[in-house]
């Protein structure tokens, strides 16, 4: 049996943090012991990391030393938090991981990441990834009323063009396709209610059979 490690994938604005927290509230009534935890910036190194990759300021980062700094992210974030909280028993829901690189690096970037195999050999695979889907567009226009709303600038991944978020949305796409027993497609635009309780209906058997 895989660890139950649950993650939760989309391109930006695709309301998987809002499921996240919608998903936790159920796990909480039902008194079962689990941690809600997000990539990148969950340790105290990681959030010196994600802002470095975030600072729109820094234009002149590399895309492989971007790819870099998330998966040194990621395997710091692993071992200090994910893996002993899976070791207790816990439950991990997680908002983006090992999917994001692969969509947003591998596909938004055109990036080879053929030579990550040796560790991506030590990551813990998810049980399950909800990928919450929206049009690239759909989300360019949620990303802008967001930060407009909350006075807030792009950061620098937000301030890539529609061409890059096309490119990370086929990326998603095509790790669904290859992995149809982990990946759970869901439609974005549909209501939040309806949205929580397909992702509940999916998971809660699964739950139980652990
Ligand atoms: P964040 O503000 O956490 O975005 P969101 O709330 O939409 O998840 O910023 C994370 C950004 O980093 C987001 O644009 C996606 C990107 N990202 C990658 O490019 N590669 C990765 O491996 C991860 C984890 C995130």
């Amino acid at each position: 049996m895989r660890p139950p490690l649950i993650t939760f994938e989309g391109i930006d604005g695709s309301g998987k943090t809002t499921q996240m927290g919608r998903l936790s509230e159920r796990l909480k009534a039902l008194g079962r012991p689990f941690m809600t935890t997000r990539e990148p910036g969950a340790t105290d190194i990681g959030r010196q990391i994600r802002q470095i990759l975030l600072d729109p300021k820094n234009r002149a980062m590399r895309p492989d030393v971007e790819l870099l700094l998330y998966m040194a992210d990621r395997i710091q974030h692993l071992e200090e938090q994910i893996r002993p909280a899976l070791e207790k028993g816990q439950l991990v829901l997680c908002d983006r991981y090992h999917d994001a690189t692969l969509a947003y690096q591998g596909g938004g970037r055109g990036l080879d990441l053929g030579w990550l195999k040796p560790l991506e050999a030590k990551l813990v695979k998810p049980l399950r990834t909800y990928f919450i889907r929206i049009d690239p567009e759909e989300s360019r226009s949620r990303l802008d009323r967001r930060n407009r709303d909350q006075g807030m600038d792009n950061c620098r991944l937000e301030e890539e063009d529609l061409a890059f978020f096309r490119a990370v949305d086929r990326g998603y796409q095509q790790l669904a396709l290859a992995e149809p027993k982990r990946f759970c497609i869901i439609d974005g635009l549909g209501e939040l209610e309806a949205i929580e309780c397909l992702i509940w209906n999916d998971l809660e058997p699964r739950l139980e059979a652990l």
